[in-house]
């Protein structure tokens, strides 16, 4: 059953699809304070799932968090937001209900933070709808939600294969040459990605003459390869006379406003840039319809990035820290005069009052835009949807974003941006999976091998052994580190083995993965949605269902070549080792598993089908499969 309660709501933030009337009178769980927070009590046996991407263990329990979209490339322990506001919370104990906040604006969870026993929710502002859903069990809680917030997005099936990415191959050889040295190393691969380097001067829709001088014609080559190109496009747009996507905007009125009513101006990758206002349903109609530069060009998937909007300044608050820093220039040194110093530039990037100094132009009427924050990456993500729908009406486009709020995920996916080539981003990632698929994001992976640090071979080999499951499956890492392509290590054999397993489960994947769509579940679930009543289900952190019936227990620590596995049931242990699989009956409850460098071990309830090997998906056999 699902109640709502509205709380003065300023604008439809569209994320839900189903009408349900409203519950006046009757309580919601929670407590409102006199101070505006929604307060419940926790027995000591409440855990609490859900918040989407958010850090963190699988029971989010005992720490703080934000439902605040936010530019954040470090993604430590101690952090309370990354890029989406999924502000959807399922509390399992003495009562057991789910709740979301549909908010534009910043809400804060601190579930049992301050005090152990107490969730204390409180919204900035009281512009809210709130949902609350309960149900027979865990899994229904999330089936009912899902059914109110509209069915997932669902990908184009190549887009289960993988895909390699690199922000730094600056030129088409550096691709080509990435694309061959896979090719020799007999390494499936389905996907290039082209980070920012491809545009020219870091325009959205350009292309560089100079570094790929036709596109068309590469990608073309790519494809007959069995590779799909894939590029990159930012929020913003830069400020610059004479490049059409500009003017264009700029004529029309598309951008975010400042007090004044002018173009609001940013900095980010192109320098001085403006944002286009996703909220004007007219701008983000126009916005969608560039990417047809680049579908007329045989392109069929995009990435949508900076959409929080990462912002590294404003024009005004530069200025006014330029002054600052030029007032200060004959001050002593000393240590707290430096730290000011480097406050003043470090305060400029992602700030508050920058947030807080331009508007939207929304059906509803002017909007400021931190009130409406968390709507941004999502409408942009709607803005590409809605477009390459119509420039591409015969097949689904590969669409993902990095900023996103619940809603965004009827159109597009989310990878969850600049992790850290860290053994316990396999762990943390592994972690983000059940909570994004509550909210809707089916199609989700993280950055494997990391985003940002040197990633080394041993990382990549666990991280990808995880990674064989989740349904994006993509290795990318940040301007400046260490290559940690499958074929940078020297040895290719052991990632050839890995990858080619994901290919031979893609029926497996793909099938679990149309199902979940349908039915409003979730592709990854904690165990303890599927064995309620097993008292260790509920505290395993590191293990997760996958469909209907796999169980996967990976390594995620240096050096470890077995771990501890929980089997609710008698399964089958399926092993990988050297290409060849083999499997094992094990019966319900604890056991040493021992998985060398190299072998994907995992578990499964009943037959599993394997394809035979594929070098991409257009090879794939999806019939007459071997079960295992
Ligand atoms: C930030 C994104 O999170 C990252 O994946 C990308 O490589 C850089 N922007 C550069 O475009």
């Amino acid at each position: 059953m699902i109640k709502r309660y509205s709380y003065s709501p300023i604008i439809d933030t569209g994320a839900v699809v189903k009408n349900i009337p409203l519950s006046e009178g009757s309580p919601t769980p929670f407590i409102l304070t006199g101070d505006g927070a929604f307060v419940y009590h926790m027995s000591d046996k409440c855990r609490i799932y859900g918040l989407g991407e958010a850090t963190r263990g699988i029971n989010k329990r005992g720490w703080i968090y934000d439902g605040w979209c936010t530019d954040e490339p470090l993604h430590t322990e101690d952090k309370r937001a990354l890029y989406g506001a999924h502000n959807f919370i399922l509390f399992d104990g003495e009562d057991r209900f789910a709740a979301f906040f549909d908010i534009p604006g910043k809400i804060t969870f601190d579930l049992g933070y301050t005090e152990s026993d107490t969730a204390v929710i409180t919204p900035e502002s009281f512009n809210l709808e709130l949902y609350i859903v309960t149900g027979d069990s865990l899994k229904d809680i999330v089936s009912q939600f899902r059914a109110l917030i509209g069915k997932s997005y669902m990908p184009p099936k190549w887009a289960f294969g993988y895909g390699q990415s690199r922000w730094g191959y600056v030129k088409e050889e550096d691709i080509r040459s990435c694309a061959d040295r896979y090719t020799d190393a007999g390494i499936p691969l389905d996907m290039i990605y082209l980070d920012i380097d491809y545009m020219d001067r870091f325009m959205d829709f350009s292309v560089s003459s100079e570094r790929f001088p036709d596109l068309e014609a590469f990608a073309a080559e790519m494809k007959s390869r069995g590779i799909r190109l894939i590029p990159i496009i930012d929020a913003a747009v830069k400020k610059l006379d004479g490049y059409s996507v500009y003017d264009e905007g700029h004529e029309q009125g598309y951008f975010c406003k400042d007090a004044d009513g002018k173009d609001f101006v940013v900095g980010v990758w192109p320098g001085m840039s403006v944002l286009p206002d996703f909220l004007d349903p007219e701008a983000s109609r126009w916005f969608g319809m560039q990417y047809k530069a680049l579908t007329d060009i045989g392109i069929e998937g995009f990435w949508n990035d900076m959409n929080e909007p990462a912002l590294f300044y404003s024009e005004k608050a530069l200025n006014n820290a330029i002054e600052e820093l030029k007032n200060k220039s004959d001050i002593s040194l000393d240590a707290l005069n430096f730290f000011g110093l480097r406050d003043t530039m470090n305060r400029l990037q992602n700030s508050p009052d920058d947030y807080k100094s331009f508007y939207h132009n929304a059906p509803e009427g002017r909007f400021r835009h931190y009130d409406v924050h968390n709507l941004y990456g999502y409408k942009m993500t709607k803005s590409a949807f809605d477009a390459l729908t119509e420039l591409r009406p015969d097949e689904p486009s590969l669409l993902f974003s990095r900023a996103s709020y619940i809603g965004a995920h009827r159109y597009g996916g989310v990878w969850t941006g600049d992790n850290h080539s860290w053994w316990s981003h396999i762990l943390q990632s592994l972690q983000q999976m059940p909570g994004l698929n509550m909210c809707g994001f089916l199609y989700s992976g993280s950055d494997i091998g990391g985003f940002g640090g040197n990633c080394t071979r041993d990382l990549l080999i666990r991280w990808m052994s995880f990674a064989v499951f989740t349904p994006l499956m993509r290795n990318h890492a940040a301007f400046g580190t260490r290559s940690q392509e499958a074929f940078a290590f020297g040895d290719t054999e052991v990632f050839r083995h890995i990858i080619e397993l994901r290919y031979r489960l893609i029926p497996y994947l793909y099938k679990s993965f149309v199902k979940a769509v349908e039915s409003d579940g979730m592709f990854f679930r904690p165990l303890a949605f599927d064995y309620e009543d097993d008292g260790i289900a509920a505290t395993v952190e590191d293990q997760l269902m996958v469909g209907d019936s796999l169980m996967i227990a990976p390594i995620y620590r240096q050096n470890a070549v077995a771990r501890h596995v929980y089997l609710p049931e008698d399964m089958r242990l399926i092993r990988m080792s050297k290409g060849d699989i083999s499997t094992e009956e094990l019966n319900k409850g604890w056991h040493y598993v021992s998985v060398p460098m190299g072998d994907v071990v995992f578990f499964a309830k009943s037959p599993i089908p394997f394809a035979p090997p594929a070098m991409n998906t257009s090879e794939l056999q999806w019939e007459n499969l071997e079960t295992l």
